[in-house]
């Protein structure tokens, strides 16, 4: 992908002395009190920050939080607990700027945060007039935001469309990277795994990868519509039969170029969905009316491991069990092992996928792990998203 990196404008002393404006995604959950509960996301915007102002730019750094109301900034919807956290990672402070839009003061050197983006009119609709504001604050306009990428919104879209240079910071250059290691030059076999409880709604994202991976290892509720339309009793199992159809034509897509969507043999089950239900092994075949399956079996979570212990690139999205309750995991963790355990260039993304690599503590054995939600699944459905097509732009003219 030709973006414009900052990384490059840094390198050629474009930077020094300049206003820089960072969209960074700090839409990072919170406990009832405010409290920051998960700071990756703050964590992975130090190096651009760090980048600005070692480089001595003016640095000004803004996110949305939530969904506030545009116009009605309420106390909930402001970024002090972040720009709190950002004090003392940096270890120096960061002042938070209310009602920026008109105007900025910050100095070569300095950084300053600008309170919530989204409370400002006009943003959502990405508003001509509301971007060309921003964009008249920098010299440089640096979107850092990958898990925002795919919304174009006014300090998204806009301001990196009239800002006088646009690019991508470290972040999301490093997301673009992996994304293009994995999806567009991947070293093969390519297997994706997609996990989920519905099938609905990661359809677009099967059908994108059926014409382009040689696995998918699919699980949870997406796995048992598979397993209906291979035939196999799933009892009272989360499936869509209304879309046996859709499942059919995955698996003879992927079959026609000889690659295979690997349907389970054996399944853990139970009566009811609950932690302490009693949990039976059986072959997928011997299903019963009653059951409901909530895990793969230890003899396909091992035939699926030694699958992607051979794999050259492994895109990892969503647990294949109910991974939370512990006699339900075996799957989701020997998945996650096996992963770590493979020399495969391996990318992760997904809350849950997140929430399983911190229970069985892989993250450092996984290549990439993305900060994208719903951007990283915009990626997998094929889509292209508007940070990439605005900055792509950009580096054209
Ligand atoms: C996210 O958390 O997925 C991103 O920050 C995007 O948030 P949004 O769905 O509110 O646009």
């Amino acid at each position: 992908m030709n973006i414009l990196r900052f990384s490059d404008l840094v390198a050629q002393g474009k930077v020094a002395g300049r206003r820089v404006f960072i969209r960074a995604d700090y839409n990072v959950p919170q406990d009832g009190a405010g409290r920051i509960t998960e700071d990756t996301r703050i964590r992975a915007s130090l190096p651009c920050l760090e980048m600005a102002l070692k480089a001595g730019a003016a640095v000004m750094v803004t996110s949305h939080l939530g969904r506030p109301t545009e116009g009605a900034f309420k106390p909930e919807d402001s970024l002090a607990p972040v720009a709190q956290r950002l004090t003392e990672l940096l270890g120096r402070p960061v002042p938070l700027v209310a009602d920026w839009v008109g105007g900025v003061s910050v100095a070569p050197g300095q950084l300053v945060m600008l309170e919530n983006c989204r409370v400002n009119k006009g943003e959502k609709k990405n508003d001509e007039q509301l971007a060309r504001k921003m964009a008249a604050l920098c010299d440089i306009f640096v979107h850092d935001a990958f898990g925002t990428a795919h919304r174009a919104e006014a300090s998204t879209y806009g301001i990196a469309q009239y800002a006088p240079i646009a690019c991508a910071g470290p972040l999301l250059a490093a997301e673009i990277d992996a994304l293009t290691r994995a999806l567009a030059h991947p070293k093969r076999p390519l297997v994706a795994i997609v996990a989920g409880s519905k099938v609905s709604t990661k359809l677009t994202i099967l059908k994108a990868l059926a014409e382009k991976v040689d696995q998918i290892i699919v699980g949870g509720g997406i796995a048992n519509t598979f397993m209906l339309a291979a035939g196999l009793p799933i009892g009272t199992s989360l499936a869509e039969p209304g879309l046996l159809d859709e499942a059919k034509a995955v698996i003879s897509a992927m079959s026609a170029r000889g690659a295979a969507v690997p349907i389970p043999t054996d399944v853990v089950t139970a009566k009811t969905f609950a932690a302490d239900a009693p949990a039976t092994t059986k072959l997928a075949s011997a299903v019963e009316a009653d059951d409901l399956i909530l895990d793969i079996g230890p003899q396909t979570a091992a035939r699926l491991a030694a699958q992607l212990k051979a794999a050259g690139t492994i895109v990892w999205n969503g647990p294949v069990g109910v991974f939370e309750f512990d006699a339900f995991a075996h799957g989701t963790e020997t998945i996650a092992r096996a992963i770590a355990a493979s020399s495969a260039f391996s990318i992760a993304g997904g809350g849950d996928t997140l929430a399983a690599i911190a229970k069985y503590g892989i993250g450092g054995d996984v290549s990439y792990i993305s900060t994208g939600g719903g951007a990283f699944l915009e990626v997998l459905e094929g889509k292209t998203l508007p940070a990439f097509e605005i900055l792509e732009r950009r580096a054209a003219v």
